[in-house]
């Protein structure tokens, strides 16, 4: 029997630390420390976030490789996330990455994070029926930095055919929910708001750009004159109304969402669509695109909740292919902020 490929993944690029172990494509292990610092300044703050990781990073990968069951030595392969994201926290995952490759003397794996989060469908269970997109599907990339169409051709082969020319769904989930006075981040609190709320209640303006782009800059104007005007009639507007408010933010983000999905769907014929992103745990665009199952016959992927925001797994499954392709890094690869798919 051939040696097992087991790969560790580091993921760092923003505010979560996170080390996974993957064999053969199969999960082993997905720890994740979340920043609780940042809540009170209403987003991350990069130097505290940086901080963090450097405080996490070895209990993180020390805890992944215990719950894997596994041994240092048996480490094929580290993974780590080069880019987009913060420098200053790449810097800290990235420079683990490397020294733990060069002290077991393994081969070191950069990975782009956007491609990790649509990676993140091959992730697989021995527990479960593994479910996995077709190629070429498009995925639909909403997170808090990017809002993008990707036309996944192979698991090397992904052309961005739309994405946001302001704001990212996510951002203005967050935007939004500041604006509320609800702390950062926003997105799973106007999620959770939301459920109890009439969509219906509020309109929100939003620009119209072409073909798969989108733009959400607008969004945080319209709310901030619709509250305005409120707040001038009724002090406790916010808070009577959060729920309302909240299901209609919802409403229009996603509403844009599964517009340019399905166009793109339609026009280019592919009827596999999958999500990734941290804006795929919203419970609001999971049901729209279970209703675009249902009803238009698309074939949906949905990723489980736990590979949805930040996660290494998802960087350690994109580790095990880039393996398999012998795409490996040196010791001279440096994290870059902004890195294009
Ligand atoms: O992918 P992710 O964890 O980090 C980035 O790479 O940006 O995404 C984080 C984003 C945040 O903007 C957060 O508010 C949003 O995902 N988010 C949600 C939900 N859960 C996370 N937005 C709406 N509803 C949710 N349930
Ligand atoms: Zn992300």
């Amino acid at each position: 029997m051939s040696k097992k490929i087991i790969i560790l993944g580091i993921e760092s690029s923003c505010d979560d630390t996170s080390a996974a172990i993957i064999s053969d494509g199969y999960i082993l292990s997905n720890i994740i420390a979340n920043q609780k610092v940042h809540e009170k300044y209403g987003g991350v703050v990069p130097e505290l976030a940086s901080r963090e990781h450097q405080k996490n990073i070895i209990p993180v990968v020390d805890a992944a490789i215990k719950e894997a069951g596994i041994k240092k030595e048996d480490i094929s392969a580290v993974s780590f996330t080069q880019g987009p994201g913060l420098l200053g926290s790449l810097l800290v995952g990235s420079s683990f990455a490397k020294s733990f490759a060069l002290g077991i003397d393994i081969p070191l794996i950069a990975i782009n994070h956007m491609k990790g989060h649509i990676m993140a469908h091959f992730i697989k269970n021995k527990a479960e029926e593994n479910k996995q997109p077709n190629f070429p599907f498009l995925c639909l990339t909403v997170s808090g930095g990017h809002t993008q169409i990707v036309l996944v051709k192979s698991v090397t082969e992904m052309i961005i055919i739309g994405e946001t020319l302001d704001d990212a769904a996510g951002e203005a989930f967050d935007k939004s929910a500041k604006i509320l006075g609800l702390p950062y981040p926003g997105g799973p609190l106007i999620d959770k708001y939301a459920r109890k709320g009439n969509k219906e209640k509020f309109t929100f303006g939003r620009h119209k750009v072409g073909k798969y782009d989108f733009s959400y800059s607008g969004i945080k104007t319209s709310i901030l004159r619709v509250i305005e005007k409120e707040i001038d009639k009724n002090r406790n507007f916010i808070k009577e109304n959060l729920e309302d408010l909240c299901a209609s933010i919802q409403h229009t983000i996603v509403e844009v969402l599964i517009k340019k999905i399905t166009k793109a769907s339609s026009e280019l014929g592919i009827n596999e669509i999958a999500i990734a992103g941290g804006v795929s745990a919203n419970s609001y665009l999971r049901k729209r695109l279970i209703e675009l199952q249902k009803i238009q016959k698309k074939n949906v992927f949905i990723p489980k909740f736990e590979y949805c925001t930040d996660n290494a797994a998802m960087i350690a499954i994109t580790g095990y292919y880039q393996f398999l392709e012998k795409d490996f890094s040196d010791q001279s690869v440096t994290p870059t902020s902004r890195l294009k798919l």
